[in-house]
């Protein structure tokens, strides 16, 4: 038997259960990962929480829980390629991340693909990755953020917002990150310029950027998209991977499925070399799942949380 995470109707926290389950085995084509860590997103207990969103990621019940992980590939199914038994992989896995163990195709490409963890990054770090780091790379990407940019991030040091700042800045870009003001400190040190969000976030970042912003950039819904557009900053210089349907005139929506391939190993050799750091907020055992989706759906969360198993 092992561990999974399971719920059975769609509700808040208390939903979630640790459940004994059959162990899972690597069928042909496919490897099976004993997960070391599964960093958690909002998708997950949005997922748990409401039907619609469960539709659309086609999720039903009784249904397993979380998405990203990180561990040892410990079972190589017949005919499957490319990795054998002890390499250290990280991925995402539609909602059967936080389990004890995740089958997967023995794969580099897809929504579900694996990739490989560089020597010196922690499978707590590896297992933050795959939604966090392939949405914030798909997000610069939507607005060609290039060396010379002044970019505006609404969201900055949420899970997303931390790779955000990091790999605009890696491009040569200014940065500034909206966020609270008990956060300023804490971006500071991700290497943004802080500014309050909320009403009056135009008139701020005018002040802060004088010479004008050139790309934007909102990972938390609207509010930081529009004062772009009212900043000046051309609609297709200007995403957001959080407006569900509703981002304003021309404004691009994107996500962690237009991520470039090859966005999350890039990503994971900067970690490694020390350019990119990874905030992690807070650490939950498993047992703990329904403090860590507390804590993450308070929406103040700095970096990523993260379950180990
Ligand atoms: N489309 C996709 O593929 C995709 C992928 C990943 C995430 N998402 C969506 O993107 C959003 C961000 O994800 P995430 O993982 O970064 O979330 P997160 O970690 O929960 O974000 C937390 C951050 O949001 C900030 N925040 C709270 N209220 C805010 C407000 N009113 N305006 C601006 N920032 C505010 C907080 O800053 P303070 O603590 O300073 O308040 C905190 O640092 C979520 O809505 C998620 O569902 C979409």
């Amino acid at each position: 038997m092992s561990r999974a995470v399971m719920y059975e109707k769609f509700a808040g926290p208390e939903v979630l259960e640790v459940r004994e389950v059959p162990e899972p085995h690597a069928g042909a084509g496919e490897v099976r990962v004993r997960v070391a860590a599964a960093g958690l997103n909002p998708m997950d207990w949005l997922i748990a929480s409401m039907p619609e969103v469960a539709e659309r990621f086609g999720v039903t019940l009784p249904s397993g829980f979380g998405h990203d992980y990180a561990g040892v590939v410990d079972e190589v199914g017949a005919g499957a390629t490319g990795f054998a038994v002890g390499d250290r992989v990280f991925g995402g896995a539609m909602n059967r991340g936080v389990a004890d163990f995740v089958v997967v195709k023995a794969s580099t490409q897809g929504h579900e693909a694996l990739s490989r963890t560089p020597e010196g990054v922690s499978d707590e770090v590896a297992g933050t990755l795959a939604v966090a780091g392939s949405t914030a790379a798909a997000a610069l990407a939507a607005i060609g953020l290039k060396s010379g940019d002044t970019v505006l991030i609404g969201g900055a040091a949420g899970g997303v917002g931390v790779f955000a700042v990091q790999l605009a800045k890696l491009a040569g870009a200014r940065v500034i990150g909206t966020a609270s003001e008990s956060t300023f400190e804490f971006l500071r040190q991700l290497g943004a310029e802080p500014v309050a969000y909320g009403d009056g976030l135009a008139e701020r970042v005018r002040a802060l950027a004088p010479g004008g912003v050139s790309a934007a950039t909102d990972l938390f819904g609207t509010e930081t998209a529009e004062a772009a557009l009212s900043l000046g900053v051309k609609p297709e210089r200007i995403s957001t991977i959080a407006a569900a349907g509703n981002a304003p005139g021309g404004v691009r929506e994107t996500g962690g499925f237009d991520a470039e391939p090859g966005s999350l190993g890039r990503i994971a050799r900067a970690i490694a070399a020390g350019d990119v750091t990874v905030p992690i907020a807070a650490t939950f055992p498993i047992e703990r799942v329904r403090d860590a989706v507390e804590l993450q759906a308070a929406r103040h969360v700095h970096g990523k949380v993260v379950v180990t198993l």
